[in-house]
């Protein structure tokens, strides 16, 4: 089974006389999405132990992004339109849906992890993780940043420091975990951890390049939707800002001591963060 068949027959649903809920849920999830952070999370176990397949895992990180893109879209936050190639939540239905679907899969990532057949020290520290990085010490306080200094300009250390956060965390986080599930020594797992937080900052990087150079119909987000937030792009031009990503790309590779690990991420960046 493939981790996009995994989710579709694992999507979240609630039992209600709700005339739009359930559907709301299944929008956003099988709008489609790249499933970086589940590829990451199953890639990085897998390289240290062929026999773990930890799909609950991945699936409990992708709940709680797809939450996160969720409440960036609200007219609140980036106000878009468009997510995943198809209309955002809160213009195909309503923003009160939309804030709580968000509120759904966020605490549905948790009852997911706590829920697997994970051994309880692994579920544990799983969920330590995944809080920690998807909350108030990783995405949550780097959207915070994003949002309150829009027009205020940063400087490159404020700049990395809210990319880290809103965007490097929960990648890094994904490798961690996928990591401790495998059976990784600590140490083993804190520098996976290091260099996870490194590419998901070449991520958000790439993502603004994307924002500035590329189009709605490839990207099936709004483009050119930046111009007042603090960006690689906006604070150093594309050409720097893909240098600085092609540079970290460099340096990550050289970082992670597992072959397979390696061959991965080469493999992941690739595909999603060239051009
Ligand atoms: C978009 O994430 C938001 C960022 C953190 C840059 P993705 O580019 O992973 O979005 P999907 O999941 O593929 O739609
Ligand atoms: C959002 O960053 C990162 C999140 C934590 C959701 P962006 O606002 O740049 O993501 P996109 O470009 O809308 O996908
Ligand atoms: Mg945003
Ligand atoms: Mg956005
Ligand atoms: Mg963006």
């Amino acid at each position: 089974m493939s981790f996009l068949e995994y989710l579709e027959s694992n999507l979240p649903k609630t039992d209600s006389f709700h005339p739009h809920f359930n559907e709301a849920i299944e929008w956003i999830l099988k709008a489609g999405g790249k499933h970086f952070r589940a590829q990451l999370l199953i890639g990085t176990a897998k390289a240290i132990n062929p026999s773990c397949v930890p799909y609950p895992a991945a699936l409990a990180v992708e709940l709680l992004h797809a939450y996160s893109l969720i409440h960036d879209d609200l007219p609140a936050m980036d106000n878009s339109n468009l997510r995943r190639g198809v209309a955002t939540l809160h213009v195909k239905y309503d923003e009160a849906t939309a804030i709580l679907v968000g509120d759904a899969l966020n605490t549905e990532a948790f009852r997911v992890l706590a829920n697997s057949n994970l051994p309880a020290d692994i579920a544990i520290k799983s969920i330590q993780i995944l809080s920690k990085n998807g909350g108030l010490d990783g995405m949550v306080i780097g959207q915070a940043i994003d949002c309150y200094f829009e027009n205020k300009k940063l400087n490159f250390n404020e700049l990395k420091f809210l990319h880290l956060h809103k965007t490097g965390a929960l990648i890094a986080a994904s490798m961690q975990i996928g990591a401790v599930i495998a059976g990784a020594s600590d140490k083993e797992c804190d520098k996976i951890y290091e260099a996870g937080l490194k590419l998901g900052l070449a991520f958000q990087i790439h993502d603004d390049i994307i924002d500035a150079t590329s189009n709605a119909q490839i990207a099936g987000k709004p483009t050119n939707n930046d111009t007042f937030k603090n960006s690689f792009t906006n604070l150093l031009g594309v050409d720097e800002a893909k240098r600085i990503r092609d540079e970290l790309e460099v340096k990550i590779v050289d970082q992670i001591q597992n072959i397979k690990v390696k061959e991965l991420i080469l493999d992941l960046i690739n595909r999603y963060l060239k051009g």
